[in-house]
């Protein structure tokens, strides 16, 4: 609901989850964690740990330990994934998912991303573990790039989509999958023109920046992530398909802390650190677009919609002010800083 007031102008949603979110381990997942926390009540967490998390059983460890990091004053729920290898056990993903533990596996092209090390590169070798996703509605989270050395890296996404996204929904009928983190028209138009078992995630930083805001007048290491943004055509695609009110697309920030050095180098890491100010830059593009009766959709209910879970009963008030909102730019970890994204615009939106 959206109403004004002689000072401020408010908007209550239900309290968004995040659907493709990076927390790391030890000190960093410490330092990270509340930041999601704070705003957010579920989040699917990624498995590209070092070693990924690929068993049940690294599942519930991992679970553990996120929970033990988070502050007694907050609650949250992280919805775990497994790290589809070329080994997966279709039996041991069956029961993760039976005993309510994971809620999605997530398949990496082999070297297609920070960790992915281990990810598939032959498809048939994990014919039998998709099969039985199909059977139990299990989704399967696809990092959708392929790797191959010719394909240039600004293709790479429309390419993945004809050569292995589609194929593998041909041969595994059922399989409901999420198409993370898109950053192209082709990825929305594949989207809307298939009937059902499809979803995607955008998140926050590839609805506000395109391929110039990374290179143009200096390279900034901080708007480098994967997939990379492309031309602005496709992020004004992204940028429709979420404020449409479509319910195949739905928030996933894929917040991916590096520590500054880690970012700040002659061969920087991928990822964009969006947790602590995702709903008030959510705020502003979706009122630019004049869609802020669409955000409770992308941000709290398209989601669990898609993975079959309720909606938040609890709720997350955004307030608009007359002064620019000062986010901190980075955060401090016992790893080192880690720089807050940056959309290069004054915001007016902060959470209440
Ligand atoms: C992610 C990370 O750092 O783990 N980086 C990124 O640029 N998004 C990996 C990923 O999701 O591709
Ligand atoms: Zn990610």
């Amino acid at each position: 609901m959206c109403y004004a007031s002689a000072m401020t102008v408010q908007l209550t949603i239900p309290r968004p989850d995040d659907w493709h979110l990076h927390l790391r381990d030890g000190a960093m997942l410490k330092a990270v964690l509340p930041e999601t926390a704070r705003d957010f009540a579920r989040a699917i967490i990624m498995p590209n740990l070092v070693p990924p998390v690929v068993t049940g059983d690294q599942a519930a460890a991992y679970r553990d330990r996120i929970l033990a990091a988070l502050p007694d004053d907050m609650t949250f729920e992280p919805l775990m994934t497994l790290y589809l290898t070329e080994d997966t056990d279709p039996a041991d993903v069956a029961a993760a998912h039976a005993s309510g533990l994971i809620k999605a596996v997530k398949l990496y092209p082999a070297g297609a991303t920070t960790n992915s090390a281990s990810g598939v590169s032959d498809f048939d070798k994990v014919r039998g573990v998709l099969e039985t996703m199909a059977d139990i509605g299990l989704p399967l989270c696809t990092h959708g790039e392929v790797t191959d050395s010719d394909i240039d890296i600004f293709d790479r996404e429309a390419v993945f989509i004809d050569r292995v996204l589609d194929p593998i929904r041909k041969a595994t009928p059922g399989l409901r999958v999420v198409m993370e983190h898109i950053t192209t028209r082709n990825a929305a138009d594949y989207v809307t023109s298939q009937d059902s078992d499809l979803g995607a995630t955008i998140t926050t930083h590839h609805l506000i920046i395109n391929r110039n805001h990374l290179l143009v007048g200096g390279i900034k290491p901080h708007y480098y992530c994967l997939p990379v943004a492309k031309r602005e055509e496709h992020r004004l695609a992204l940028r429709a398909a979420a404020t449409s009110g479509d319910k195949r697309f739905f928030l996933g920030t894929d917040s991916a802390p590096h520590t500054d050095p880690n970012k700040l180098s002659a061969c920087g890491c991928a990822g964009c650190f969006t947790a602590p100010n995702t709903m008030p830059l959510l705020a502003h593009v979706f009122e630019e677009d004049s869609a802020l009766d669409k955000l409770a959709g992308f941000a709290s209910e398209n989601g669990p919609a898609f993975y079959r879970l309720p909606v938040n009963s609890a709720r997350l008030t955004l307030e608009k002010q007359d002064s620019p909102v000062i986010f901190p730019d980075q955060i401090s970890t016992e790893e080192g800083l880690v720089t807050v994204f940056d959309p290069g615009f004054d915001v007016f939106w902060k959470v209440a």
